[in-house]
């Protein structure tokens, strides 16, 4: 099954008022590229004012509570997100799984928060270096896409992201082979979860993606997208990500 490619931009801690032209022309250049869906993912700070600023841009957020409100300082819930008019959100990224010591459980809660909440989930796995270099890594992912996607969803509001954790902003990629060979488990493990339902779950690659490798990655079979950090942030280098994509 081919799946229109996603493409998505994770802006992390940056940005600021001023940013908001940049992702202006970032949404100008992506409704040129009709084949692509694109979104931005930027800081909570951000949502509602870039949402105002850029009618027909999916903006979502980088990660939501598993409740809808409560006495949780400093936490953001889906219903929030919901409530501005976001479309989506990251949740288990590793720098939270890491930083905020996020389990497989809690990551499935706030994915359930989320759909429940009306927005779709890009649900990030991938391995640690040692995992990586004990041989272990698809099986280590393959457990946490087991601990954390939601018991039932509907396939087309669910993506899956594969970043591995060495690759993340260090400029190193896996090897078009490793990227396949987990792209191909994943998609398994998806189709014995859900049945048929499991080929329509869009399976993005993230992890030092940039306007140079982008056309490699999403070459990829299973690679329907990709999850963008660092080279999201300006349209100069998002651009040539969503192109790349587009020329697919
Ligand atoms: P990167 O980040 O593109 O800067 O490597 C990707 C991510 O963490 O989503």
């Amino acid at each position: 099954m081919t799946l229109r490619k996603y493409v998505v931009g994770n802006w992390k801690m940056n940005g600021l008022r001023a940013d908001l032209a940049e992702a202006a022309t970032i949404a100008a250049i992506a409704s040129e590229c009709g084949a692509v869906d694109v979104a931005i993912c930027p800081p909570a700070t951000l949502v509602s004012a870039m949402i105002d600023a850029i009618p027909g841009l999916s903006v979502g957020g980088q990660d939501c509570h598993a409740a809808n409100s409560g006495a949780y300082t400093g936490s953001i819930s889906a219903a929030m997100l919901t409530d501005l008019g976001a479309k989506l959100t990251i949740v288990g990224h590793s720098e939270r799984r890491e930083a905020f010591d996020e389990s497989d459980t809690d990551v499935q809660a706030k994915a359930v928060a989320a759909l429940d909440n009306g927005l779709s989930v890009i649900l990030c796995v991938g391995e640690p270096r040692a995992v990586r270099e004990a041989g272990s890594a698809i099986d280590y992912v393959l457990a946490q896409v087991a601990g954390s996607l939601p018991a039932t969803f509907a396939p087309a509001r669910l993506a899956i992201a594969y970043e591995p954790i060495w690759a993340i902003g260090t400029g190193l990629v896996p090897t078009a082979a490793d990227v396949a060979a987990m792209h191909d488990a994943i998609r398994s493990a998806l189709i014995s979860q859900c049945g048929d339902n499991g080929n329509a779950v869009r399976i993005l690659y993230g992890g030092s993606v940039n306007g140079d490798n982008a056309g490699e990655l999403l070459g990829i079979a299973n690679v329907d997208g990709a999850l963008v950090g660092g080279a999201s942030l300006t349209a100069g280098k998002f651009a040539p990500i969503i192109q790349a994509a587009a020329a697919l």
